[in-house]
């Protein structure tokens, strides 16, 4: 997969989809920069990577809505290691709410960390990739931002702008040796999921063709494919990982 000694900053990498992701990276030998909210959840997660892979992996706390605490967090990574390949704009929250009932802080809160966090991350880490004349972008948006959801409003529009960020990126530096993808899960089992009702998930199972909830493990295979250089020539896609539950 010719991924070792590349850098990758994986945000909401602490846990999760992002934890999966950063171990799937980090088994093919590259330094992954774990981002998260807390510093010693991050220098824990980093360690127990470098030491199970024999990486030089860090964490860093990044409030990833932040532009501010996003480009010093970039700049720390470009410091350290002199260059950054890979982008993993994962980080994510759900402030679920009828439209009728949705606050404004609901509303701005998920915005905000996810999708600002995906313009903030990209813009601050297209001026090395430019440099370096390659890169690689994958947004996890979701199944919801393709299809709607009731209920979530906020993140379906937050994961749909994700999806019209990339491709019009990918347009802008697509001769510039960098991609930008969009990963769309279904529903994957991670604490995001851990509160809703058994009976809202057993209805959801019912919509997917494999009739499970996707794993981790599901997400971060097509991920570390669109990582690495056998996705050279696939850029501005929307690939669902969602067991067949939107086709
Ligand atoms: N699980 C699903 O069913 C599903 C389906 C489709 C798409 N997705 C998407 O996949 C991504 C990961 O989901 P998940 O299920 O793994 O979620 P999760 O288990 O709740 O983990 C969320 C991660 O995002 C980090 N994060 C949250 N706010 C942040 C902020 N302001 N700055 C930096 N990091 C922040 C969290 O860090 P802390 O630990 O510091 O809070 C954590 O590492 C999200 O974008 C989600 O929308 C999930």
């Amino acid at each position: 997969m010719n991924l070792k000694d590349q850098v990758a900053i994986v945000t909401g990498g602490s846990r999760g989809i992002g934890l999966g992701i950063a171990e799937a990276l980090s088994r093919e030998g590259v330094h992954v920069v774990v981002v998260a909210t807390q510093q010693a959840k991050c220098d824990e997660v980093a360690a127990s990577l470098a030491t199970q892979y024999g990486t030089q992996s860090i964490g860093l706390a990044c409030d990833v809505s932040s532009s501010v605490s996003v480009q010093a967090m970039v700049k720390a990574v470009v410091e350290k290691f002199g260059h950054v390949d890979i982008l993993i704009n994962n980080a994510g929250i759900t402030r679920d709410n009828l439209v009728l009932r949705m606050s404004d802080d609901e509303w701005q809160q998920v915005v905000n960390v996810n999708l600002n966090s995906v313009f903030n991350c990209t813009k601050a880490v297209l001026r090395p990739m430019l440099k370096q004349k390659k890169g690689r972008i994958v947004n996890i948006s979701s199944v919801v931002g393709v299809m709607g959801n009731p209920g979530q409003a906020n993140y379906a529009a937050s994961k749909a702008g994700i999806i019209g960020f990339s491709k019009s990126i990918a347009k802008e530096i697509g001769a510039k040796g960098i991609t930008c993808n969009v990963v769309a899960p279904g529903f994957i089992d991670t604490d995001m999921i851990a509160t809703l009702p058994a009976e809202y998930i057993d209805n959801i199972i019912a919509l997917v063709p494999q009739r499970r909830l996707g794993s981790v493990e599901d997400v971060s295979g097509v991920v570390l494919f669109l990582s690495s250089d056998m996705s050279a020539y696939v850029t501005g896609q929307v690939i669902g990982v969602d067991g067949g539950m939107h086709m």
